[in-house]
């Protein structure tokens, strides 16, 4: 189950040659549960049939306005209606023109007028296309209308041109199309996350680390962005794509984070240290590689600073200090260890998960985590995808706040 399970997606297709991406879209929105209804402009007919899309979508595919043989004349109107998204992929330049101009003249541009769902266009088209000031006047328009705009990627095109018009890969439009079927109820809120890893050097081949990817805060990350807060992520080193709309630091050390951290910490609504800290770093970094002959078989180490439980202490003293949300990454006693730094961090709430099981904490896709906050409140979540506990995580933050 994820946000798009049973969610109306409709999916317009205009005449470019990205339209054969539009097809595995489709199988992904499928896979996630969400009804996909697609509609192809006549330009796309002749890039994809729509037998394809019917089989893969597993619906009645539309792209004529009037059809006289179907019972149902005028369609736009019902589709329009349905959609909890309208999500147009590939746009090309000119469906944006006729949507920004408010032409009627067929029936994705018609439904796109008639709807009151979330749009989101994707425009993928030849660079100097893309760059001429029409459609960048058009696609300005659009965005006065509300509607997102993923913007294309840059890359080599079809037509063998450089630059941007590249359509997005599917994971960035698929950002876009939850933040369009999210509450936004953490619109405008500044929030901070840290996610991943810390590595701390011991000579240019060695490091002390642990086994977090930064999946779990990632999803925290990006899970914020899609319900309207600016997120400032503060990431240890992770091979995971950036969350769009997300700012990036990228750090390395306990050190460099809990430099990052402090320094934004009293300008945020909210802040969630969901990365694995090194508790200790090795207590001096050589220039040059230790060589296996003269090192010595015990490593020193010095112990690096609790950078929530800094937060906490500063919260104390402070009337307006951002709500506080840590991780308890357990392998035993987790309710035990969880309120322990709960309340030894000062926090408002915490998310306890035990790293031992399988399906649960490092390297993989799912978690299972207990939420306990300041109160003493206990929410046992089941085993859910880490994008699903991260929005979970999101409602108890929201109900603390009211
Ligand atoms: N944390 C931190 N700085 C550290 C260590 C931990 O900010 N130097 C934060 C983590 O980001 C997490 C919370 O503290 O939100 C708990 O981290 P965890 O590793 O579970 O516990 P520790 O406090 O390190 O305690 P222990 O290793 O004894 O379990």
């Amino acid at each position: 189950m994820t946000a798009l399970t049973d969610k109306q997606i409709l999916l317009g297709v205009c005449g470019g040659i990205a339209a054969y991406k539009a097809c595995d879209w489709t199988r992904a929105l499928r896979r996630e549960g969400a009804a996909v209804t697609v509609v192809m402009t006549e330009a796309a007919t002749r890039f994809v049939a729509p037998l394809t899309f019917a089989a893969l979508s597993g619906r009645k595919v539309y792209s004529a306005m009037f059809a006289a043989d179907e019972a149902e004349q005028i369609p736009h109107i019902g589709l329009a209606r349905q959609a909890d998204a309208v999500l147009i992929a590939p746009a090309t330049a000119h469906t944006i023109a006729r949507l920004a101009h408010g032409l009627a003249d067929d029936l994705l541009s018609t439904l796109v007028l008639a709807t009151t769902a979330k749009v989101v266009v994707c425009p993928a088209m030849n660079s100097q296309m893309y760059r001429h000031p029409a459609t960048q006047a058009n696609l300005a328009r659009l965005r006065e209308y509300g509607y997102t705009i993923v913007e294309p990627a840059c890359g080599t095109m079809a037509c063998g041109e450089e630059g941007p018009g590249r359509l997005v890969e599917w994971e960035e439009a698929r950002q876009a199309v939850l933040t369009a079927l999210s509450r936004q109820d953490l619109a405008g809120l500044d929030v901070l996350v840290t996610a991943g890893p810390t590595r701390e050097p011991l000579d240019p081949a060695r490091l002390l680390t642990n086994r977090a990817t930064g999946r779990m805060g990632y999803a925290v990350a990006a899970a914020a962005r899609q319900r309207g807060a600016h997120v400032t992520l503060i990431s240890g080193p992770s091979e995971l794509p950036v969350p769009a709309g997300v700012e990036l630091v990228r750090v390395t050390s306990a050190m460099e984070m809990h430099r990052e951290v402090l320094s934004r910490a009293e300008r945020m609504a909210v802040i969630v240290k969901a990365a694995a800290v090194a508790d200790f770093r090795p207590k001096a970094t050589t220039p040059s590689k230790v060589k296996k002959g003269k090192a010595s078989l015990t490593l020193e180490l010095a112990a690096n600073p609790d950078i929530l439980q800094e937060l906490g202490a500063m919260k104390a003293r402070s009337a307006c200090f951002p709500l506080l949300v840590g991780f308890a990454a357990e392998s035993g006693e987790l309710r035990a260890e969880a309120q322990r730094k709960l309340t030894e961090k000062n926090l408002d709430l915490i998310v306890a998960n035990d790293i031992t099981a399988p399906d649960a904490g490092f390297a993989v896709e799912t978690n299972r985590v207990l939420l306990i906050d300041r109160n003493g409140t206990e929410t046992e979540l089941s085993l859910l995808s880490k994008e699903e506990t991260a929005h979970r995580i999101w409602d108890a933050v929201v109900t603390r706040q009211r």
